[in-house]
């Protein structure tokens, strides 16, 4: 007990909170409050966590704006919230015991919050006091030996050395928790496949090696262990290896604008700001992320209490300009009224700066790196000792975090501001001809291009991308081409010609773009692009659509589907029916519909040569939280196969999936899928009422995987049709015998068309029908023999052959 308040007093603390600006001021505010309420409120708006068990494939693999976009839509689920306090404890009806944690949280969020909100009423004595040591290990920290050995006795004195005192016997008696914060900032390689135990906790190994035993649970088993991550990241740890998955889920609506009331004391300011970010659905779904309620308010109070004329930023290539510009006068303090139109307001040493901090965004963007050290800056030319730490430029947009060694971290304050940087510095390398930045980036066909050849290569560049990693970087650079957006960068574009001929090019190669082979989740963002080019005519095309009367009359172009697909995916409303067939578009057209199938309750996509990269966007709509889908037909997709079956059944095994009707008619599958299936099915059985497998070579051992799911006492298949399936009277006698020990669910059975389906087969089954619990109505087959039989077992009312 005297430990952890050594190393972990409020005050040590408090000190070391790493919190943006946004936080410190509500901090300020909270902590020094007398009255209660101030308190209660801050837990509640920055602490509540919603647990969702088990982790949806979409976690990993989406952009962490398209999450934020369906998330947005989560608010009024039936999940449950839980206090941070209580990551550990299982829920009333579980018996478990949850060993190791992982919190999953956009950057911005709150996940270090939450830690330090843990850690704080842990040390004040208030929560959790059954855990005696508590040991907060932020990977930022951990990179800086990741090529040293320790073991994990000296790594803890080497960070903490007031627990120099710990010895490996107390180690092994006291219960510890380790909480190891921002996965996603690790630059060690977490390699769970490594088959080294390290069990002892003096045994000296690499720290990729003590990680990966502690979480396992071969070093100290009886140790908690609580990682946050942002989702992109999260993968990094096997599912197998966390008993709990949380999310952190950012503000909801009315706590937004509860953050701008409470910002400011002048309530005129915060009203006009909430209504403003009502009018743009992109910032208002942004600002589910604390931080960029905080980029938004500095903007827009800024603007609006400067008298500023013009319009506010709907964009957020806009937002972002006057962001940058805001801060970097406000630190300067260089600003003056009356000069506010002028478009000379950076100088030249803020350009520069602002330039090679753009370098490093993009630098680091491509290799996935949110965190920076001082070998990372320098390379970009950035010397940390002058302007960047003591003129203070940019500490608003950058910012100093200081850690163990002597060492600092550096790291943007959110990043979509690394993406914004990002795409100031390549803009700046078109304007200036930088050929080899655009030559490594583009290849060297596009060193001499124009701006609308040169943005239509990045975006294809970005579509590549399977996570989105460019999404919004190629969104930037699409607003960055506007004179206006220019305008407020004053110059640190370099030279731009803007001519109108160019900029509505560059629209109509927007609308014109195709994108075979990628995801059609990507294609949505060429509609982004579009938004951010301030061309609002799809989006006001597909409003008239959504409208009129005649739709399947009107011929939809493939941008009008990319368009057409976010609308329905974000509309409030679930759609009933989604069917690929009713819209009178091109097959690219069809297949960027896709994602659509997030927000309908039955989705037929027949005839539409799914590919994998679209069964992966099934599934995920099948494992989404919630998920809407109670219908699914893909029948007569001849590219899906075997390998898009696999894909579509991580949806399928997702405990959101609620999935009632599968149609899979005719898509060439084999046994193979019938594997999958099972497996699939079987860990979630419930749900699944009819499943159509006809018109698929399964043969005999398919149909024999395909039992061991009918067995299952949790199989509630009422509907299972096998028609042409190449099946012989084997597959009757494995029917047979898995419904006899399952046999109260199923209502009709088809088996046409199985020409080696011999009298002898339906005999086989004969057993099963006259079993009392046997709920049969229809059977169908290609034979008649037996039909006395078949009515015999009394419920079988309809008998086809
Ligand atoms: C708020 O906190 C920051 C950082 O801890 C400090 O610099 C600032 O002076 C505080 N402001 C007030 C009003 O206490
Ligand atoms: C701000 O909005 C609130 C709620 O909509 C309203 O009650 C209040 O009168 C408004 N205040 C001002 C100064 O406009
Ligand atoms: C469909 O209806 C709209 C009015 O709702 C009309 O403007 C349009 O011309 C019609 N399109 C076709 C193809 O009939
Ligand atoms: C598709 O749209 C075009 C253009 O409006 C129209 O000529 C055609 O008849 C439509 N096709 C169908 C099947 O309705």
């Amino acid at each position: 007990q005297t430990v952890h308040h050594l190393i972990l007093g409020p005050v040590w603390f408090i000190r070391r909170l790493l919190l943006p600006p946004v936080w410190t001021k509500i901090q300020n505010k909270t902590w020094t409050a007398d009255s209660q309420s101030d308190q209660t409120l801050l837990n509640r708006i920055y602490t509540e966590l919603y647990i969702t068990e088990g982790q949806s494939e979409e976690v990993n693999t989406q952009h962490e704006v398209r999450q934020l976009e369906t998330a947005s839509k989560m608010e009024t689920l039936h999940d449950t919230p839980i206090r941070c306090q209580d990551i550990f404890k299982a829920l009333p009806d579980q018996q478990r015991h949850i060993r190791v944690v992982l919190t999953n949280g956009v950057a911005g969020v709150g996940k270090t919050f939450s830690v330090q909100k843990f850690t704080l009423d842990w040390a004040e004595g208030l929560e959790n006091q059954d855990v005696s040591l508590l040991v907060l290990l932020s990977f930022r920290e951990l990179n800086l030996i990741r090529d040293e050995q320790y073991s994990l006795l000296t790594l803890l004195h080497v960070f903490h050395p007031t627990l120099q005192k710990v010895t490996a016997e107390k180690l092994a008696v006291c219960k510890v928790l380790f909480i190891f914060d921002g996965l996603d900032e690790s630059r060690l390689s977490l390699d769970f496949n490594n088959r080294k135990v390290v069990s002892d906790v003096t045994q000296k190994s690499s720290v990729n090696e003590l990680l990966t035993n502690l979480i396992q649970g071969n070093l100290l088993p009886s140790a908690l262990v609580w990682i946050t991550s942002r989702p992109a990241a999260a993968n990094q740890i096997p599912p197998s290896c966390v008993d709990r998955v949380t999310e952190v889920r950012g503000f909801t609506d009315p706590q937004k604008e509860e953050y701008f009331r409470r910002r400011s004391s002048d309530e005129e300011l915060s009203n006009r700001t909430i209504s403003h970010i009502k009018t743009s659905r992109s910032l208002h779904i942004m600002c589910q992320i604390p931080v960029f309620c905080w980029i938004t308010a500095t903007v827009l109070e800024h603007m609006l209490t400067t008298e500023q004329r013009g319009e506010l930023p709907k964009t957020m290539t806009d937002l972002y300009s006057h962001f940058l510009l805001v801060q970097t006068k406000r630190k300067k303090n260089k600003y003056h009224e009356g000069h506010e139109t002028s478009p000379q307001e950076l100088t030249e040493a803020d350009r520069e700066v602002l330039l090679k901090l753009g370098r490093l965004a993009f630098e680091h963007l491509e290799k996935g790196n949110i965190m920076f050290y001082q070998e990372d800056l320098e390379q970009c030319g950035l010397d940390v000792t002058e302007a960047l730490v003591y003129s203070g430029v940019c500490t608003e947009i950058f910012k100093r975090e200081s850690v163990i060694f002597q060492k600092t971290v550096y790291c943007f304050v959110h990043l979509s501001v690394q993406e914004f940087l990002a795409a100031v510095y390549m803009f700046h390398c078109f304007t200036n001809r930088n050929t080899q930045v655009l030559k490594k980036f583009l290849g060297e066909e596009h060193v001499d291009s124009n701006l609308d050849d040169f943005l239509s290569a990045v975006m294809y560049k970005s579509l590549e991308s399977k996570n989105g990693h460019l999404d919004l970087f190629v969104r930037f650079l699409h607003g960055l081409s506007l004179e206006s957006n220019q305008r407020v960068l004053g110059g640190l574009l370099g030279q731009t010609e803007n001519s109108p001929e160019v900029i509505q090019r560059a629209i109509n190669n927007l609308k014109e773009m195709n994108m075979y082979y990628t995801s059609p989740d990507r294609s949505i963002n060429i509609f982004h692009c579009l938004m951010e080019m301030n061309d609002h005519s799809v989006h006001q095309e597909i409003q008239e659509f959504l409208k009129s009367e005649n739709r399947s009359e009107q011929r939809l172009s493939e941008i009008q589907c990319s368009a057409l697909a976010y609308m329905l995916q974000m509309s409030e409303e679930v759609l009933d029916e989604l069917d690929l067939s009713e819209y009178n578009t091109s097959g690219e057209g069809r297949r960027r519909l896709i994602p659509a199938v997030r927000n309908c309750r039955k989705a037929r996509l027949i005839r539409c040569r799914l590919s994998e990269a679209d069964c992966e966007v099934v599934a995920s709509a099948l494992s989404s939280n919630p998920s809407h889908l109670r219908e699914l037909d893909l029948s007569n997709n001849d590219y899906m196969k075997d390998s898009g079956v696999k894909i579509l059944s991580t949806g399928l095994e997702s405990p959101n999936c609620r999935l009632e009707t599968l149609r899979l008619k005719n898509c060439r599958l084999s046994e193979i899928s019938c594997s999958s299936l099972v497996s699939a099915l079987k860990s979630n059985p419930s749900h699944l009422r009819e499943l159509d497998l006809s018109d698929n070579d399964l043969k005999d051992s398919g149909v024999k995987e395909l039992c061991g799911f009918l067995q299952s006492p949790d199989c509630r298949l009422e509907t299972l049709r096998l028609e042409n399936c190449g099946l012989s009277e084997i597959s009757c006698s494995s029917l047979a015998s898995a419904l006899k020990s399952n046999p109260s669910h199923l209502r009709e059975l088809d088996l046409s068309d199985n020409k080696n389906l011999q009298d002898s087969g339906v005999k086989e089954l004969c057993g099963f029908l006259e079993s009392p619990d046997c709920r049969l109505e229809t059977l169908r087959s290609v034979l008649g023999v037996l039909i006395s039989w078949v009515f015999k077992a009394s419920r079988v009312k309809t008998c086809e052959y």
